[in-house]
Formats: structure tokens, sequence, C-alpha cells
């Protein structure tokens, strides 16, 4: 990438941090892995609700230590201290130093040395390694990575309009830079295992690939067909509704190699409305019915809810329906037991849009701990909506092939004893591969040599154990 190009990134990531910060939103975690860049080279921020939670998640599980990469870690926040913006601006700093010369300041080191240093020694000039580099560019990475805070850039705001600056007056470089060595930035990259919230990037979503084929094929043609997807707590349902809802759509270049994306034909014209009623506004009926009208798009004031009653909805619907649609049922349990308002009559419209009005483009999933079946007997509603789902896919452990897989997305590669281990004490379930590998990585990027991991992901894992019964 040519430093420009880098410039360009960092400076439009600092526009984003500026904007979060003046929402009194911190991210503390800068990172290239959190920067992700769309095919048209725009940076993204990983989602600041994604990283929260993983943190949130960790803070939870790992002894109520925060572990992470050091790499990036402001010297107020590596002692503890209260952070601000300007622990992100510093993290940044650091980001810019290694687009900038390719490497690391503090390369080769252990974590525990890393964070020394970022507390105690100057950060290197980026023209100490890479001559090519500018003054100018010099003395913005110093003053983004100052040790004090009072020091360093007070907003993100003003590093951006620094570095926009170098690129107007042509400045990142002294003449003739040998482009080849300022680094890429990882065009995607995500946080490695994710083990709580469910899985939103189809890039980090595993296996399912026969319950995948099943579903897509009850897709291919009109009439849509019905499913349900079963399983226990924490078996994946709601990373595979998600899934569905996006992989057929998602560029290639934001997924793993060898991921398929070509399920569907013409895949562009399916609508998909994700519905998770343990969300409390879907509980009220006409809420939920004008939610479902402003995602489908034919809500007469465009998207966005506006409250609707039955009869407009099946009115609107019957009449403007006319491509392939699926609506994603999440915790269907949640509706039929604490939802009063979707009741029979409720149930019984949306088979009737289904089967009679909408030329066979309506289909829906559900996601639920219970079949169908089970769960009309036992909720007393809706009993003939739930017989339309003619197709069951029972959420197990991944198969062999599809945990490898997983396991071997770590950044850093386990040893094959340790591979077996986690194969064998996971059952293959997705979220206790995730949980264990979490560990063994951790440890690793620690530098620990010892089993203690191994330990420490049992107990991680114990809260779950229920899924191996
Ligand atoms: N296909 C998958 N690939 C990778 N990880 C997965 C996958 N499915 C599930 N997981 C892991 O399992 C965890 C739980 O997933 P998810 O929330 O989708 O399950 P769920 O069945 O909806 O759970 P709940 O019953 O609590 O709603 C995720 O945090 C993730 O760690
Ligand atoms: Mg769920």
């Amino acid at each position: 990438m040519p430093p420009e190009e880098a410039v360009e990134i960092v400076a439009q990531v600092a526009e984003a941090l500026d904007h979060a910060h003046r929402q009194g939103i911190i991210h503390r975690d800068i990172k290239p892995n959190n920067i992700l860049l769309t095919r048209d080279g725009r940076p993204l921020l990983a989602d600041f609700g994604l990283v929260k939670s993983i943190q949130d998640d960790r803070r939870l599980t790992a002894n109520g230590v925060l572990l992470g990469t050091p790499d990036y870690v402001a010297p107020e926040q590596a002692q503890g201290a209260k952070v601000d913006g300007r622990a992100d601006i510093y993290a940044l700093g650091v980001v810019l130093f290694e687009v900038l010369t390719g490497q690391h300041p503090y390369a080769n080191e252990t974590p525990i040395s890393v964070i020394i240093k970022h507390i105690s020694e100057p950060m290197p000039r980026p023209s100490e390694v890479n001559s090519a580099i500018s003054p100018t560019l010099d003395k913005i990475v110093a003053k983004a990575t100052a040790k004090d805070p009072a020091e360093r850039y007070q907003r993100a705001g003003d590093m951006a309009r620094d570095l926009r600056a170098v690129l107007a007056s042509g400045a990142t470089a002294r003449p003739s830079v040998p482009t080849s060595v300022t680094a890429e930035l990882p065009s995607v990259e995500f946080p490695p295992f994710i083990a709580g919230p469910p899985i939103i990037h189809p890039r980090q979503f595993f296996g399912r690939e026969r319950e995948l084929k099943r579903l897509f094929n009850l897709w291919k043609r009109i009439p849509l067909q019905n499913a349900a997807i079963i399983g226990p707590r924490r078996s994946g349902k709601t990373s595979l509704l998600l899934y569905l809802k996006s992989i057929t759509t998602t560029p290639p270049s934001h997924l793993r190699v060898g991921q398929r994306t070509d399920w569907l034909p013409e895949p562009e014209r399916y609508r998909w409305v994700l519905v998770d009623f343990q969300d409390a506004r879907m509980s009220n009926r006409e809420e939920l019915l004008g939610y479902l009208l402003g995602n489908l798009n034919l809500s007469p004031a465009g998207p966005g809810p506006a409250p609707c009653d039955l009869d407009h909805f099946m009115d609107v619907v019957s009449r403007g329906l006319h491509t392939p649609t699926i609506i994603l049922l999440d915790e269907i349990g949640v509706a039929l037991e604490r939802c009063p308002e979707l009741d029979t009559a409720f149930w019984e419209s949306l088979r009737s849009l289904a089967t009679n009005y909408v030329g066979g483009n309506l289909g829906f999933v559900l996601a639920a701990h219970e079949s169908p079946g089970l769960l009309a007997h036992h909720s007393n509603v809706g009993s003939p909506f739930f017989n339309i789902f003619g197709y069951t896919a029972t959420l197990g452990p991944l198969t062999e092939r599809e945990a490898r897989e997983l396991i071997a997305s770590s950044p850093i590669p386990f040893p094959p004893a340790d591979v077996d281990w986690i194969l064998s004490h996971s059952g293959r379930w997705p979220m206790l591969l995730q949980i264990l590998c979490r560990e063994r990585l951790i440890a690793l990027e620690e530098g620990e040599t010892d089993d203690v991991w191994r330990e420490d992901g049992l107990r991680q894992m114990a809260p779950f154990r229920d899924l191996l019964a």
C-alpha cells in the first residue's frame, strides 16, 4: 500500500474516532484488526458494540482480568488508569507507525516487555526504520504517541487535520519512497474467537454446511418453503439466522477463502427480515407489524416502523410483496409464552398470507429450543401456523472438519496435541470450541508455556456443559 493511501486511511479512522469521542464513546481497542476496509477502500472501525461486548465477555470470563494484545495499549491504559479518547489516539499513532514502516515500534518483544516499553521507552521515529518517511509524519506519530496524554493530540480530529495537510502538500515521504516497505492493513480481519454474542459477521461463522444446503434449497424456487431451526441454548441458532440473512450478498473479499456464497439464483432479489422476540417492542402486535412493513419497504413512509393493524398489514403485503422474502423469527418461544397480543388470529393471518396471497414469495424461518409441533402444543396458540414448517434443522456439534477449520482460524497456529484436546473437550460445539480456542490463543499470546489454559478453558466452559450432556 502506498504511504499516501495508508495516511488517508488513518486520517479517515481519526475522523471516525473524533466523531465517536464527541458522542462520549471510546473504542479502547484500536488496532489494525479492528480497521476493516470496504471494497472501495474506505475504512470501517469494527463495530464499537461488538468490541465492547467482546470485552465484556472477556471480563466476565477471564478471571476478572481483561486480556488482549498489548501492542497498541496507551501507557495510562496499561497502568490501569482511567482512559479517555486520548488512549484511542495513542493506539492510532502506533497503527500509523506500523503502516508507514511495516513493523511494530516494539517488534520482537514479549507482551510484558511491550507493555513496559509503552509505559517508559520513547517511541522510535518511523524514519529510523524507513528513511523515506518524511519528518512531518515523524512528528505526527510522536505527537499521537506522547506518553503523557496531555502532550498528545487532544482530539482525533486534530490528528486527522494534520494528516490531511501532509497529504495535501504531498509530504508523506522524502523523494523516491520504496513503497514496498509499507505495511498492508489487513483487508478484512476480525478479532478471533467470539464466545458469547451471536456471530454477526459471516467471516466468523463456521460449519453448518449440511443445514445451509438444505435450507437454501427450500428457497431456490417459488413457492418458498418454511423452516425451523431447533437447538439447545447456545447451540448457534441466532448466528445461523444472521448468516442466512447476509451470506448470499456478502462480497467474497469480506469472507474466508472457500466460503460459499452462491446459494441462490439472483440473491439480490431476496429480502430478509429478522425479528428477535427478545426485543420487547416485538411483543406489541402493531409495532411488530409496522416493523415488518418498514423492513419490507412497504410502509408508505418508507423504511422505519409505523404501527399498523393486522388488516392493514395483510392488505399492504398481499398487494405489494412481489419478490422473494424470508422472515426470520428468532426466539419464537418467547413470543408464544410472553406476548399475549400475538394470538391465534395473528399467527393464522401470517399463515394465510404466506400460503394464499403473495404468490409463494413469502417464507418463514423460526428458531426455538423445541420443535414447531411441541411449541404449538405447549402454548395453545397458532397451531395452524406451526404446521407449515415442513423442514426442521436440528443444531448439534460441528463436524470434525468444520471444527478443525474453526480452530485453524487462529492467528497463531495451535500445536496438534492441543487441537485434539480442544476437539475432544468441546464435543465440537461451536460455543465451546470458541471458548477453548480463545483460552489457548491468549496463553500463546502471553507466552505461557504451561497447560494452565486448559483448566481455565474448562472452567469457562462449565456454565455451558449441558451442551455436552
Ligand atoms: N456457526 C458458528 N461458527 C462459530 N461460532 C459459532 C457458530 N454458532 C455459534 N457459535 C458460537 O456459539 C455462541 C452462541 O451462538 P448463538 O448466540 O448463535 O446461539 P443461540 O443458539 O442463539 O443461543 P441462545 O439459545 O442463548 O439464544 C457464539 O457466541 C459463538 O461463540
Ligand atoms: Mg439466540
